[in-house]
């Protein structure tokens, strides 16, 4: 079945008056969680580096739903240009409500071959990237008893191999979620995160599974589509979760806990006692 639009199950307006500041939203999975945000009333500011890809989407973004997208060229790694980033956010829209931390780099790469300088490089976009954008927003965040969503990765639930850089960034991102609900909660301000599974048409996709992903070893038997990501995000952010916090929510289609003897196409592993 194919996933329907965030429209499809949440009111219109359910957003108005609010304003997101997404990093990494001007591609993939995070310009998808963008764009629904948007679609349901939000305002939205995109961070990443390059400023002509950003106001390209922005204006791709605007265009898709009438709403109001604003792109800032900022370098997540670097405390100043964060700090210009959420300042000029704030001077465009007067508040931030939601941060979702999407930016995020990631290559297959063998513990032989990963550099130094390669390493530290996936956990400073990531894992610092995080820390960064989450410090130079909190004071707004407590002004508008706000959310964060960390977006997260299922690589290191089982230990893929090499992707040791990226699972270890998302490991201390997972960490990063559950302090920060602990002590940000009496501020008014939940943190969640979601764990995107293999979501068709993303760089995450192409650089880690290329086309080697099959339908069926995925449970509900579909791959994942960026608009599943949307869904979570506008249910997380919603007051419907007002009571949910420190919670990374897996968005996989139960894919991660599949466990098939290696090697076996899972068509030919069928139940040798079974009525059906
Ligand atoms: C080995 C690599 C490499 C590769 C970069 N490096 N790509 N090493 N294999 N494919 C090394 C470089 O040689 C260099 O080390 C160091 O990393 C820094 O690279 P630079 O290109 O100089 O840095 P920078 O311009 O900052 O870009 C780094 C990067 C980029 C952002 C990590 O390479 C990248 O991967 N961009 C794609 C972003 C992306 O994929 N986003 C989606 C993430 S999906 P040396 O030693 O040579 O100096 C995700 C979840 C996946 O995170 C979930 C899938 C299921």
């Amino acid at each position: 079945m194919a996933t329907v639009s965030t429209t499809d199950v949440f009111q219109k307006n359910l957003f108005a008056g609010r304003v997101l500041l997404c990093s990494g939203g001007g591609s993939g999975i995070c310009r998808g969680m963008t764009e629904a945000m948007v679609r349901h009333g939000a305002k939205a500011v995109i961070v990443s580096r390059t400023l002509s890809k950003l106001e390209k989407a922005a204006k791709e973004m605007r265009e898709a739903t009438g709403g109001d997208v604003f792109p800032v060229a900022a370098d997540v790694r670097k405390p100043e240009q964060v700090e210009q980033a959420v300042a000029k956010a704030i001077e465009k829209f007067g508040r931030i409500d939601y941060l979702i931390n999407g930016a995020a780099g990631n290559f297959l790469a063998p513990f032989e071959n990963l550099s130094y300088n390669a390493f530290r490089t996936v956990i400073e976009i990531d894992l610092l990237g995080t820390f960064n954008l989450t410090k130079a927003t909190l004071e707004h965040l407590k002004a508008s008893k706000g959310a964060i969503i960390n977006v997260s990765a299922t690589l290191h639930y089982k230990g893929m191999p090499f992707v040791q850089h990226a699972g270890a960034a998302k490991a201390a991102i997972d960490a990063l979620t559950k302090h920060w609900a602990v002590e940000l909660g009496p501020y008014g301000i939940r943190v969640n995160g979601i764990a995107p599974g293999p979501i068709a048409a993303t760089e995450g996709i192409k650089r880690v599974v290329g086309e080697n992903m099959t339908q069926e070893s995925i449970p509900v038997q579909r791959t994942g589509e960026i608009e599943d990501i949307a869904q979570s995000t506008v249910f997380l952010f919603s007051q419907g979760a007002s009571y949910i916090t420190g919670v990374t929510l897996t968005v996989d289609g139960g894919e991660w806990l599949t466990s098939y003897p290696p090697g076996y196409p899972t068509s030919v592993l069928k139940p040798t006692h079974s009525k059906l």
